[in-house]
């Protein structure tokens, strides 16, 4: 294992394996609180790059999970108000937030080219794949 890699490069691998195994990933990527602040920072990522590399608590899908605590599935980005787009391609959007001793410190963030993708089984392997980020930081 490499073990001495960093911990935003383990994050990297993590982003690029999951964009190149499932074929409906096609954004994957982490955001982690700022600091103290009511805010999402972006951090490793695969895909398109993005504009939205701070976002604030409660704007759009990722800001929404950073106070909900929940998972947020998005069959269909077009019906959603607090929505802040990235790409024209995108089509839905799946964010698992992560726990790290009960706190949620970040998220894993998927965008996918396909509409309605996701399944519970994606819920519960991005919950698994979180978990796993956590035991890293
Ligand atoms: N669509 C997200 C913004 C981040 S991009 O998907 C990379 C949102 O609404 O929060």
């Amino acid at each position: 294992a490499n073990t001495n890699n960093t911990v935003d490069e383990r994050l990297l691998n993590i982003c690029e394996l999951l964009e190149a195994n499932v074929s409906y990933y096609n954004w994957v990527g982490f955001y982690f609180r700022n600091g103290n602040k009511e805010e999402l920072k972006l951090g490793p990522y695969v895909g398109a790059p993005t504009d939205h590399t701070i976002i604030p608590f409660g704007k759009g899908i990722c800001g929404q999970v950073a106070v909900s605590n929940e998972n947020f599935v998005v069959p269909d980005v077009a019906a959603q108000d607090n929505y802040i787009a990235c790409s024209i391609t995108v089509k839905a959007e799946i964010v698992i937030p992560i726990f790290v001793n009960g706190e949620n410190i970040g998220q894993i963030d998927i965008d996918s080219n396909t509409p309605d993708p996701f399944t519970e089984a994606d819920e519960r392997f991005l919950e698994f794949v979180c978990a796993q980020v956590a035991s890293i930081l």
